[in-house]
């Protein structure tokens, strides 16, 4: 039995890179749903189906014990129906609001998101339940998304920080003091962020929580890694030629593509 995650594309990768080190036993499986890349230009209905279609599969063919919904996106509008669909507890990667209202001073907060995450009423549920005195600035980024999905994870530091040039100057003017990172793939411009915004804003994103529910949901402990243990697996849906270098380059297995299996439905 393994832990899944699943994402539009390289966005979960940083999420089984903490995941690994609170569960070092553990076989970790990985979808790269990229035939639908982005999730950000989907409805809330194509989301719950294309989640709902790749969640049959894993149940099928690999049982996890937890499913990690590692986007926001997809958290954001897909996590009620697929709980209430399946049995399988699931993990999901919500913008980071509650420990940001716990770091700011000013209580001026960014997000930096998707444009369907910032505009999310989950969105806005989550400031009122954790941050009913802080003001909220929302900024959508979809533009970063195909940066990093595109040549993010390989690409130089000034690159990434000419990509992030006009997200930095808006983000710049909104004297903010903390900036949650509501999108999984901007963690790949984490470090470059922190350095081009300043000491004075603290980033915050949701990797260590996502762990310690895995933790706590998985319920078995793992066994230590050994030379029998099952490999990590990272699957596509669509394109595959960059993931084979990436699945190298993180510790796993590329598997090919899920995509017939998916269209066709549960049980393929
Ligand atoms: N990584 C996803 C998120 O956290 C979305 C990226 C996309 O638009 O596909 O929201």
């Amino acid at each position: 039995m393994s832990i899944a995650f699943i994402d539009s594309g390289v966005g979960g990768l940083p999420y089984v890179l903490t995941a690994r080190t609170y569960l070092s036993g553990e076989q970790f499986i990985y979808v790269a749903d990229n035939a639908s890349f982005p999730y950000g230009d989907r409805t809330p209905e194509f989301l719950i189906d294309t989640v709902s279609r790749i969640t049959e599969h894993l149940i099928a063919h690999h049982r996890p014990r937890v499913i990690v919904i590692a986007c926001n996106t997809a958290s954001v509008f897909a996590l009620p129906a697929l709980r209430e669909r399946f049995d399988v507890p699931f993990v999901g990667t919500v913008p980071a609001i509650k420990p940001a209202a716990e770091v700011t001073r000013s209580g001026r907060i960014g997000i930096l998101a998707t444009s369907r995450t910032v505009g999310a009423a989950y969105l806005d549920q989550l400031v009122d339940v954790h941050a009913t005195e802080c003001v909220i600035e929302r900024l959508a980024g979809s533009d970063l998304v195909e940066f990093v999905e595109s040549q993010g994870l390989f690409a130089s530091d000034q690159e990434k920080r000419a990509a992030l040039r006009d997200t930095v100057e808006r983000l710049s003017t909104q004297s903010i003091d903390t900036l949650v990172l509501g999108c999984t793939h901007f963690i790949f411009l984490k470090e470059q962020l922190e350095a081009m915004l300043g000491p004075e804003i603290t980033i915050v994103d949701s990797r260590d929580g996502v762990a310690r529910r895995i933790v706590t949901l998985a319920s078995q402990p793992p066994q230590p890694k050994g030379v029998d243990s099952p490999e990590d697996q990272l699957w596509t849906t669509g394109e595959t030629e960059q993931y084979e270098t990436i699945s190298r380059h993180y510790g796993f297995r590329y598997m090919g593509s899920l995509s017939r299996d998916v269209n066709r439905g549960a049980g393929v």
